[in-house]
This record gives C-alpha cells, structure tokens and sequence, in this order.
C-alpha cells in the first residue's frame, strides 16, 4: 500500500497554492517512506537508493505536477505520489546517465554519483529497483482505475523507447544525426522534454482536466522542458560545479545548441521556449502564477550565472 500518513503536517484548510519548497518538503518526506525496504532488502542497496533519491534536489518536475494538479485536500496524497513516482524515474535516469559508459560523471546532487559511491553493478541495480517502485506506487494509488492507468501509461511511454530512454541512446550512439537544431531539438525532446510532459500531463489528468486543456499543458511543458536541457547545456560550459552539485564540462564532443550555435543563440532559443511555454501556460487555464514564479526563479538564476 501506498504510505498513509505522505501528507502528515499538510496544510488542509483553503486551496491556496503552497510554495515551491513547501512542495518539495513534502515530496522529499513521501519519498523516504515510499522506498522503505523489507528485510530481504540488502542494506547495500537500500543504501544506494536512498544516497540517489534523498540527495538534495530541485525536484521540479514533482513541483510542477503537483502544481498543475493543484489538488483538492483529497487528492494531494495522490498528487504527492505520482510527483515521486516521477522523481523515482527521473533519478533512475541520473544513476544512468553517470555511469562511464555513459556521461561518465562522478559528482551528482553534491554527492559522489551512485557508481562513485557503491559500485557500478550496485549503481545500475539501483536504478531499476528506483524506476520499477514508480509503477508500483501509481498502482498502488487509491485513485479510480481508468486513471491510474492512463497514469501508468503516460509515464512508461515518457520514459521507454519512445522518450528518454530513446534520447539517451541518441546522445551516446547517435551523435553523427545531430546535423542540425532541428536534429538537437529532438534529442532535447526524448531525453528532458518527455519527462517534463509526462510530470504536467500527469497532474492534469489526476486534476481531470478535459482533453483540450490537457494539449495546452503539454504544449506549455514541452516547450519548457526545451529550455531546461538547454540551460542544462550551457550551465555545463560555464558553472561552478560547487553550485550546481554535478561534474560540468561533460558536453565536450557533444551536439548541443551550445556547441553548434553558441551560447547566445541557445540563450535566444532558450527565451523563446519559455515565451512560448508561457503562452501555452495561460492558455491551459491552470493556476499560472506559482508556476510562473517557479520558472522565473530558476531560469533567472540559472542563466544569469551562465557567463557564456
Ligand atoms: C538534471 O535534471 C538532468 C537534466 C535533464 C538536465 P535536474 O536539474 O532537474 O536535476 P535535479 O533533480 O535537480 O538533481
Ligand atoms: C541528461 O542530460 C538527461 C537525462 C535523461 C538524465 P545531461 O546528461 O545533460 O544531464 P546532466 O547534465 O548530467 O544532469
Ligand atoms: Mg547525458
Ligand atoms: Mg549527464
Ligand atoms: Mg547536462
């Protein structure tokens, strides 16, 4: 069963927004029930899971679902656990993408990266107990059926072979495509912008949404997860890694909008990606402005300190 008691301390009165940490205090306490082993777990694997998933985090992509959502006090518990459901797969993906056979990385949320830490083997095992417990919770939510499936499908496909997963194997195996911004935006798209389409269809569809307001989530979304991957790419040529908790410089050989247009030009495309995410956001009729604040805030930060 999913853990009872993820929205101990909740606030329960009004629907008034919470703010982004409030949110992820939240999601970062459910998390730490929601992969609670048995005794059959070894400790170095739960050890493992714990070092990845509770390692400090923006989780956005749980905030932002949760904000679309913008649940009624029933449906926040549920809200809550399909944010970790994300976050599950979204940090399997990290332990991934570490490894060195993939970005070869070795600092990750602060911490040495999962491989660093416990070992290539333990790494890899960790990340599919982490992505296999996200389907788990989704059905293990109290929610009426027909929506919990389709829950569990938005996410499988995000992630599977038609989304990040397909991405990653592009950047890693397929970087002789990536001819041009059209080829780097689709890569963009499969390994960032499905996760971030899958975490605000999600909310919408837990919110019951009809179907036309659910296009414009996903429009804004898309858009949005665009601009994430390439601000990722240009914080990786110009930040401090103490800042931002993760190895930089791991684009080197890489196509990127950074790499192949430079840092202005992905900047300008970046700012059109959050022009039209904002757009798309007001068209959806969600509450737009914790969303918004939340996106300011981030961006504002991240690429002002992008000297590039
Ligand atoms: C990092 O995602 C991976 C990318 C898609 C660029 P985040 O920047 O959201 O990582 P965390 O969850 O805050 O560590
Ligand atoms: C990662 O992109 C996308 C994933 C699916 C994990 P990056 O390789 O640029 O992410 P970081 O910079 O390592 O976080
Ligand atoms: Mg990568
Ligand atoms: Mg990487
Ligand atoms: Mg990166």
């Amino acid at each position: 069963m999913i853990p009872r008691n993820c929205i101990e301390g909740a606030r329960t009165g009004g629907q008034a927004v919470e703010d982004a940490r409030s949110i992820r205090d939240r999601v970062d306490a459910c998390l730490e029930r929601m992969i609670e082993g048995s005794e059959a777990m070894p400790a170095n694997l739960a050890a493992a899971m714990r070092h990845a998933l509770l390692a400090p985090s923006k989780r956005l992509r749980p905030v932002l679902l949760y904000m679309i959502a913008d649940p009624d006090p029933d449906l926040e518990e549920a809200a809550l656990t399909l944010g970790c459901a994300v976050e599950m797969v979204h940090t399997a993906s990290l332990v991934l993408d570490d490894l060195p056979c993939m970005d070869d990385a070795r600092m990750r949320r602060e911490r040495p990266s999962s491989h660093v830490a416990f070992g290539q083997a333990t790494a890899i095992l960790s990340a599919i107990a982490l992505l296999s417990r996200a389907f788990g919770v989704i059905s293990e939510l109290e929610i009426p059926a027909a929506a919990r499936t389709r829950l569990a499908a938005i996410l499988s496909d995000a992630v599977g072979q038609n989304g990040l997963v397909a991405g990653q194997e592009i950047d890693i195996n397929g970087r002789a495509s990536l001819v041009g911004e059209h080829e780097i935006e689709n890569l963009n798209w499969l390994k960032t912008g499905t996760l971030f389409v899958a975490s605000a269809e999600m909310g919408a569809v837990l919110a019951d949404m009809p179907e036309d307001r659910i296009d414009h989530v996903r429009r804004f979304a898309r858009h949005l997860g665009l601009a994430f991957q390439t601000a990722d790419d240009l914080l990786d040529k110009s930040a401090d890694p103490k800042l931002i908790g993760k190895d930089v410089n791991k684009d080197e050989g890489k196509a990127t909008l950074v790499s192949i247009f430079g840092a202005r030009q992905a900047r300008l495309t970046c700012e059109e990606h959050l022009a039209a995410a904002d757009a798309a956001l007001i068209s959806s009729g969600v509450n737009s402005a914790p969303i918004q604040a939340l996106i300011a805030k981030y961006f504002k930060s991240k690429l002002a300190s992008d000297a590039g």
